[in-house]
Parts: structure tokens; sequence; C-alpha cells
């Protein structure tokens, strides 16, 4: 966990000038100091020469990147450009659409995911998932977050008090729910879902959480706590967000991923991406000249 959150304020933000004079001052040698990008560290997933199609439409051309241990990485690009159709790839909920097609390979700690010799339910269960829209199950609060536990043999109630209290307080709302667990999730506000789903893909201890846009119905107070959640997470968690939000990339990501019509494009750390992007084609979409 780093100890100073960036701001957009930190960061020269997507603003033509900004860019522009920052990558012709480094082109012209006129920088004092060069742009060093920090050292990527071990990564939590693999992927290389990965391509998917959807019946005959190629939607992943060729990725290849590391995704990098206990950090956040967030996806970007313009509806459409595949950020959904990666992200599922790398806990295989692409699976469960017909008539996919995978080549390459998604390594995650020693083994090919696509292997047949994978257990998928234990796949996800290191690589949780949480969605755009909060998914509470129609049950209370406490099974709701006992329910991946169950799932996976844990009957000691003891145990599934421990693992809920601990689950909900990594998504920082025990304190705002601990009075009724035994109440409907489904009369929490968007946000306190948002967090119980977080909280429910933390009870079953994964490796790794996907999220895709999962801030982009919630209001700027409850996208703040996700945020700060997200910082928090990364302790422990190596977080992967889809994100259409420039500012939320630039205020909470380490390294960004920036995608165009199945392509990954670019990949380097959120500074570079949105300072001094190499592409062109990253730069007209952080400057805002299309997407
Ligand atoms: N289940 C599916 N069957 C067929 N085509 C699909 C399916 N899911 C996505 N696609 C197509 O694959 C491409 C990439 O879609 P994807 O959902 O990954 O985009 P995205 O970058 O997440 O977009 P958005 O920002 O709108 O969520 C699109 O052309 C989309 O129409
Ligand atoms: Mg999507």
């Amino acid at each position: 966990m780093k100890t100073t959150q960036k701001t957009a304020s930190d960061i020269p933000m997507a603003g033509k000038r900004s860019v522009m004079s920052s990558a012709i001052a480094a082109a012209a040698g006129l920088t004092d100091t060069p742009f060093e990008p920090p050292v990527m560290g071990e990564a939590a997933i693999e992927v290389n020469g990965l391509n998917l199609w959807y019946g005959d439409h190629h939607a992943l051309k060729d990725v290849s990147v590391n995704l990098p241990k206990n950090q956040i990485t967030a996806l970007i690009g313009p509806s459409g450009c595949g950020k959904s159709t990666f992200l599922k790839t790398l806990n295989r909920m692409n699976d469960l659409v017909p008539d996919v097609k995978i080549t390459g390979s998604v390594r995650f700690d020693g083994m090919d995911i696509y292997d047949p010799s994978v257990d998928v339910t234990d796949l996800r269960k290191r690589i949780g998932m949480v969605f755009q829209k909060a998914n509470p199950f129609p049950m209370s609060i406490y099974d709701n977050i006992a329910y991946g536990p169950r799932i996976h043999g844990i009957r000691n109630k003891a145990k599934l008090d421990e693992i809920v209290e601990r689950s909900l307080r990594g998504a920082a709302i025990w304190d705002e729910v601990k009075d009724r667990l035994k109440t409907s999730a489904l009369g929490m506000s968007g946000g306190q879902q948002q967090r119980l789903c977080i909280a429910r893909a933390l009870a079953v201890e994964p490796d790794i959480i996907l999220m895709d846009e999962s801030t982009s119905a919630l209001d700027p107070i409850s996208t703040g706590k996700i945020e700060e959640l997200c910082l928090e997470l990364k302790k422990n968690y190596t977080v992967i967000m889809v994100t259409h939000n420039m500012q939320q990339a630039v205020r909470i990501s380490d390294w960004c991923a920036f995608f165009l019509l199945g392509e990954l494009v670019e990949f380097g750390t959120s500074e570079q991406i949105f300072s001094m992007p190499k592409d062109k084609r990253t730069e007209d979409y952080v400057t805002g000249r299309f997407g």
C-alpha cells in the first residue's frame, strides 16, 4: 500500500497541453529528470497471445500483458473495445457464453487457466468478480457472505461468523450493517450493496478481484468509499478494474491498459499512460478526442 494517494492534480490529466508538453519536452531532451516508470515486480497473471472470437467476431486480438501482483490495474477504452471480454477471460467467465473460441494462454499461479485439468469453480474462488450492477442474493446480509464459504464446505457456525465479520470489515461496511446482519440484503442502498458484493467476493479468500465498472452506478460518496477500499485491498489482493472514468483511473490505478477494437494498444503505469502516452491512439483517447 502506498502512503500517498494520487489525486487528479498530482498527474497532468488528460489535458492536451500537458500530454503534448511532457511528450515534446521528453522527445526534445528538455526535461532534467527523464520519465522512469516504476519496476513492475511479480506478475499475478501472465497473458500471452490471447485471442477470443464470439462466433466470427474477433473480439480480442493477440493480447499479451503481465498484470502486476498487489497493484491496481485499470482497463480503459471506448465502448465495445473488449474490456469486459478481456476481464472475463481472466477467470473463464466467457466459458458460459456459447460459440466462444479462445486461443493463447492465461497463466496464474503456475498454471494455464485454460488447461482442461483446471477446476473452474476453484479458479473463480481464487479470481473473484464484482459486476457493474450490485447483485446481492435475495437473502440476508449474513447469508450473502456465508453463501460461498458454505458451498466450499464450511459449516461451523463460529467459523462462518468469523468469515462474515472479516469480509464485511474488509469491504468497509461492517459498522453500517453489524446490527442488521439477519435482514435482507435487498434493503441496502446501492453503494452498500456493491460493498456487500465486494465482501462476498472476499469471503472465499481470493487472490485477485476483477471489477467491471463497479462504481459506475454509484453516487460520488459511495464511489469514493469503494475507491478507498480498492487502495486498501491491494495490500492483500490484486485488483483489475474496468473503468470509463478517467479520473478514477488516475486516482487509484497503478497500471493502465488501453484497448481499442480488441487490441491492447498500450500498457504502462497510469502516470505514463495519462501524461506521456506512447501511441497516438492512446493520446487521442486520454485527451478526449474520441471515445
Ligand atoms: N456474448 C457476446 N456475444 C457476441 N458478441 C459479444 C458478446 N459479448 C461481447 N460481444 C462483442 O464483443 C465486443 C467487445 O465487447 P465488450 O463487452 O468486451 O466491450 P467493452 O469494452 O466491455 O464495452 P463497454 O464499455 O460498452 O462495456 C463488442 O463488439 C461486443 O458486441
Ligand atoms: Mg464492458
